[in-house]
């Protein structure tokens, strides 16, 4: 029964999210502050301690430099210095990875001790290894490491009820704040392979917001002066009007996913200026469409027609702009299966894809020697220590380069992304500074309550694995 409880938790460049399901298949986001996303940012306090999410950003408004707003994509730099200290990068992954499982843990009273951790399909056995290492840095268990694309797809076709025959091809869309990636993965025997994958770590709607912000500029005309104060803070106060400017925008944003119209309020200037579903499209569309042609080429490498695909799933979640789903429509002439909640897809197809319970995680962030049903068979993964699509440019802000395809065999993803070298991490360390995330003190022990609380925010409880028919593939 112990062994019931499973944490999945989405390890994102924005955001983190952490899904639990337990015995009776009671399945729920977990919460920080009230809401189902933990964002990924990590802020070292005057003792060196690290704090992540909304305290971390709260931090970040009198110390910028002790912030980092993505420790992800920092994953290859072994070392990161947040103000005078250096730190381990598995320290800050570390960090946002134990603060999501002991909340895990408080919400299910229990130490869970299945923990799954999706990543990026195009990771190589390094980037993987610091993972893992991470998640012991935070004692975390060692974590059971499944691709992101096929977690999704897994997601599909075990709760949203797709049926995905054998031999079939399905297309995921991954558009989340600061990268995107495309995959086309095939039902094998065993499960979903990877057929081709690509993306750009620069493009995601972090750069949407960047163009209402360009936007609003124009609308406003402001004075250099004050526009200055906004985009370039010095003072507290500043940087807290500059905050408030990307919140707001990006709030905007998120409203007109389902609303025909908005405001956005201008700090300082003290302005209101009013924004339209078309309008917004108009800057959108011009980054969506950079999306749309990376996953052509992604097909194109696969060798796939649009018209072949059993399936589109677009996940995360800037794939909430109805304009995203409009434009796979229309490229592909395939309708995407839009959901309610893509972003929290991977998190919950990670419980889904994760090797049957007993059989162990994949300790070393390699993959198990037997693929699971869901997971890639072994031939189809990419090779350990290709470049992958997450890159690191500062701060999730665009950056310049043509977007990259590739197929799992022949390696990188984006050109011009550099591979710096980190050896992997073995083991926790344990000097001061890496708070001792964990279960809190004070958590019960398992057995759960009698009672679960019950079950809300997603359509169904997460079922079994998916499996192929018998005799297909
Ligand atoms: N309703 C919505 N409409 C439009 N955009 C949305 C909506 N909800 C969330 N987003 C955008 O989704 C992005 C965050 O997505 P998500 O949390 O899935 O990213 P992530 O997984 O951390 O990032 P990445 O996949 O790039 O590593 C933000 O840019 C956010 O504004
Ligand atoms: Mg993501």
């Amino acid at each position: 029964m112990h062994g019931q409880w499973q944490v999945a938790i989405d390890f994102g460049t924005s955001n983190a999210i952490a899904v639990v399901s337990g015995p009776n298949g009671w399945t729920r986001p977990v919460t920080f502050d009230g809401a189902p996303l933990l964002p990924a940012g990590v802020f070292a306090q005057d003792s060196g301690a690290l704090v992540v999410g909304k305290e971390a950003e709260r931090g970040a408004l009198r110390a910028p430099g002790r912030f980092e707003p993505s420790p992800k994509r920092r994953i290859d730099e072994g070392r990161v210095l947040l103000g005078d200290r250096e730190y381990d990068v598995s320290w800050l992954i570390g960090a946002v990875l134990g603060k999501a499982y002991a909340e895990a843990c408080v919400l299910t009273r229990t130490r869970i001790p299945t923990v799954v951790l999706p990543y990026p399909v195009g990771w190589g056995q390094r980037r993987r290894a610091v993972l893992a290492a991470s998640a012991a840095a935070a004692r975390v268990p060692a974590p059971c490491l499944v691709p992101e694309p096929i977690a999704a797809a897994c997601y599909f076709v075990s709760t949203q009820r797709v049926v995905v025959p054998s031999g079939r091809h399905v297309l995921v869309y991954d558009l989340g704040g600061g990268t995107f990636e495309a995959t086309v993965l095939r039902m094998g025997a065993r499960g979903f392979e990877v057929v081709a994958t690509g993306g750009m770590a620069d493009v995601g709607g972090n750069d949407i917001d960047a163009a209402i912000v360009a936007y609003l500029r124009e609308q406003v005309r402001p004075d250099d002066g004050a526009w200055k104060q906004l985009t370039q803070p010095g003072s507290s106060l500043e940087l807290q009007a500059s905050r408030a400017l990307w919140d707001g925008v990006r709030e905007a944003k998120e409203r007109l996913s389902r609303a025909a119209s908005t405001v956005v309020s201008v700090p300082l200037l003290r302005v209101d200026a009013p924004l339209g579903r078309e309008q917004f499209e108009d800057m959108a569309r011009p980054v969506l469409e950079r999306t749309i042609t990376v996953t052509l080429g992604v097909l194109s490498d696969a060798r796939i027609r649009p018209s072949d695909l059993a399936a589109v799933f677009p996940v995360d979640g800037s794939s909430r702009i109805p304009l995203v789903a409009t434009l796979l429509h229309r490229a592909l002439g395939v309708a995407p299966i839009s959901i309610e909640e893509p972003h929290l897809a991977v998190a919950l197809g990670s419980l889904v894809a994760a090797p049957a319970q007993g059989s162990g995680p994949s300790r070393s962030g390699a993959a198990p020697a037997t693929p699971p049903h869901g997971m890639p068979a072994q031939g189809a993964a990419p090779p350990h220590g290709t470049a992958p699509p997450q890159g690191s440019p500062a701060q999730g802000r665009p950056a310049q380069g043509r977007p990259g395809q590739s197929r799992p065999g022949q390696g990188a993803a984006p050109r011009g992304v550099p591979q710096r070298g980190v050896p992997p991490q073995q083991g926790a360390p344990t000097r001061p500074g890496i708070p001792p995330y964990g279960v809190p003190p004070g958590v019960p022990p398992y057995p759960p309550p009698a009672s679960p609380p019950p079950y809300w925010g997603i359509a169904r409880p997460v079922p079994p694995p998916y499996v192929p028919p018998p005799g297909s593939g």
